[in-house]
């Protein structure tokens, strides 16, 4: 894999090798972190997070990073309100602007293509925190991370993908990184109306992954799955409030349907939840959301090492 200079697109990340050289670095941040030993390989650095659509976990996850490895950020969390962007300015040039004051640049923004966008122009590295229904790398790369700690490893697992696989950009990006392992197969659950966009199904049989579609959250899948993501139905992207009542609650995991999975499988979201998954399943010890969560600040500390140091 070529060294990567931005970071707009999962499927940049194209070598196990590669990840499993991140995961390592992840877990050494972790570790040092714990013990409070922590060096400041990004000290006098900046990172600018221009996020023009709500968000918590990633922005702050982003700048915890930075932060921890002794770097600085500046920070604009309502830039569709806030910035010049009500006056007029465009992407480029706001990136054009913001690079001069900063190392790299965090963006997130509700028009699929804006990262790659401002990545044609940045000369420091941008890296994509959310281009609307397009992708959310390091969210994936937290995903994956995440599995490979939980379980142990990221080949021969069935992975079942559940709610808005049509707009869920978690989904986008996590589908090519799994598909670098062998023998990962898929289950599909969405609504129809959800279903997962006919490129990404394109690039499933590209890649030979094995995959079935349904709209039921069966036996079958919650008995076979070692992994079970599921997504929020992703209410901004709905044109009409009826639309989006009809199918925001497709699916609810509730305890007695958390204990039908194998004892050894781990339950995903990559969070907020709103319905999907009841609060009694928390406990459930399957329950891996807030620990994914947390994986996040240490894949974004590796990943912000990797692209500064
Ligand atoms: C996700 C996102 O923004 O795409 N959230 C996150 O970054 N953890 C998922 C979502 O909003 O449903």
């Amino acid at each position: 894999m070529e060294r990567l200079k931005h970071v707009i697109s999962a499927r940049q990340f194209d070598d196990p090798e590669f990840l499993l050289g991140l995961f390592e670095s992840a877990n050494a941040m972790d570790r040092d972190d714990k013990f409070r030993a922590l060096t400041d390989p990004l000290r006098g650095r900046i990172l600018a997070t221009l996020f023009y659509e709500p968000s918590t976990r990633t922005r702050f996850s982003f700048e915890a990073a930075m932060q921890k490895l002794g770097g600085g950020v500046l920070t604009a969390e309502n830039m569709r309100e806030s910035s010049s962007a009500t006056k007029g300015e465009t992407i480029a040039d706001t990136v054009r602007i913001v690079s001069g004051y900063a190392d790299a640049i965090a963006i997130r923004h509700f028009e699929q293509g804006t990262a790659a966008e401002a990545a044609r122009i940045s000369p420091v590295p941008i890296i994509n925190a959310g281009d609307g229904v397009g992708e959310h790398p390091t969210q994936a790369l937290t995903d994956v991370y995440t599995i490979k700690k939980e379980l142990g490893r990221l080949s021969g697992l069935r992975v079942a993908l559940v709610g808005d696989l049509l707009n869920g950009r978690t989904i986008h990006s996590l589908l090519p990184l799994l598909c670098l392992y062998k023998d990962v197969q898929f289950d599909l659950i969405s609504p129809w109306q959800l279903r997962l966009p006919l490129k990404h199904r394109e690039y499933l049989l590209e890649k030979h992954a094995t995959f079935r579609e349904s709209e039921k959250l069966g036996s079958e899948v919650l008995e076979q799955a070692d992994v079970l993501y599921i997504t929020r139905v992703q209410k901004e992207r709905f044109a009409s409030a009826e639309e989006y009542e009809s199918v925001k609650d497709a699916y609810i995991l509730d305890a007695a349907m958390a204990n039908r999975l194998k004892p050894e499988a781990i339950i995903m979201h990559a969070l907020p939840r709103v319905n999907e998954i009841s609060p009694e399943v928390d406990d459930n010890a399957r329950a891996a959301y807030f620990r994914q969560a947390k994986n996040g600040l240490y894949i974004r500390m590796a990943l912000l090492k990797y692209l500064l140091a």
